[in-house]
């Protein structure tokens, strides 16, 4: 039987941070075990957002590093740069006559652009260009292209790949047949959302973040910075309220889990050591891949060679799958 396929993509707008660890990387890793794997930087989906050529350089750099020292393995995951896959812009083309301009209009993305911009009773569109507009046909592209049956994300995702599954499917039944696979949201529950340092869900865009790669007296700094209640040391503290916990969670195991949430209710433990043990459990996971990006990221040509080979890999599979749309729709005599 063939096996299933996973797919998922990274913008690459600013430093990976551990909500893109946990939410994307880390799931995406693990499913590569049993899945066929296709794993990509969303370059042209990072224009929509910047502007600056040495900036995006750098950022596409950074994330491809940053996914193959979290241990993507090139030789079993087709790895790729999204712009090196013009399909995937035919692709999107051939979508767009299929998606209602009411979908994109519902986008949460886009939504809360107008919202801010109502707020403060600008032009509602203001900012808002077609690239950013259109962001979910794009990333239905990248998804339906490979055949995806998984995608794994973060919940701020799911609307997208719902939208992706609408597309297909008003596809199919225009052509009353399955031309292009439905995908589905692979959401981990307890990473579904992690919080940022001020207690929101960690971004990029609200500098609340704490970057994976950080060197270690940046990322002590980081957890010391972390905004706590005044309860006194000797007080109880519940481990589920608080930030520090629920961080600490993703990085110890169930038995150091138990243990620190018995010292949290005991009282006795002040904020700035619940910090102290958090800053362990990250260091200590976090370490390693430090190490490993720093040589990565080092070694230009080799990134280059490996994203070449990867696109290598892509292009004959979303050909494929551009064909048998092209020749569903009649535009392939
Ligand atoms: P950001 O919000 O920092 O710009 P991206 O939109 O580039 O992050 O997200 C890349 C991937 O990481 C997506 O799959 C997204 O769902 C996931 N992700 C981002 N932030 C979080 C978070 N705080 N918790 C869980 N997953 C996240
Ligand atoms: N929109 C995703 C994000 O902001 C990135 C992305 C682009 C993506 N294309 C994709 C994710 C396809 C999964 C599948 O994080």
């Amino acid at each position: 039987m063939d096996r299933k396929i996973s797919l998922t993509g990274i913008k690459p707008t600013g430093s990976l941070h551990i909500g893109n660890y946990f939410g994307a990387i880390k799931p995406a890793l693990e499913l590569a075990k049993d899945y066929d794997a296709r794993y990509f930087i969303a370059d042209y989906h990072a224009l929509n957002t910047m502007k600056n050529p040495a900036e995006l350089q750098s950022c596409i750099r950074e994330v491809a590093a940053g996914w193959l020292a979290s241990g993507l393995d090139p030789d079993r995951v087709i790895f790729y740069r999204q712009s090196s896959i013009p399909e995937v812009f035919e692709l999107a083309t051939m979508l767009m006559a299929f998606t209602g301009k009411g979908l994109m209009n519902r986008a949460h993305a886009y939504k809360a652009i107008v919202q801010a911009n109502n707020e403060k009773s600008s032009d509602p569109d203001a900012g808002v260009n077609m690239g950013l507009y259109t962001y979910p046909v794009l990333m239905a592209a990248d998804i339906i292209l490979f055949d995806s049956d998984v995608v794994p994300v973060g919940k701020d995702q799911v609307q997208h790949i719902e939208m992706a599954q609408d597309i297909a499917r008003a596809v199919n039944a225009n052509y009353r047949r399955d031309v292009l696979k439905v995908p589905q949201a692979a959401v981990r529950e307890q990473a579904a959302v992690v919080p940022g340092l001020d207690g929101r869900k960690m971004s990029k865009s609200y500098g609340n973040a704490i970057p994976l790669f950080a060197d270690e007296k940046q990322l002590r700094k980081l957890i010391m910075r972390m905004v706590t209640n005044s309860q006194a040391v000797e007080e109880s503290k519940d481990p589920d309220q608080s930030q520090i916990y629920l961080l600490y969670k993703l990085f110890a195991s169930a038995e150091e889990q138990a243990a620190l949430a018995a010292r949290y209710r005991a009282g006795g433990m002040g904020w700035s050591e619940a910090k102290e043990e958090l800053f362990r459990v990250v260091n200590r996971e976090l370490a390693p891949l430090r190490g490993r990006f720093e040589a990565i990221i080092a070694d230009g040509e080799g990134l280059d060679r490996v994203l070449a080979r990867g696109a290598e890999k892509a292009r004959p599979i979303a050909a494929a799958t551009v064909t048998r749309f092209r020749r569903a729709a009649g535009i392939d005599l």
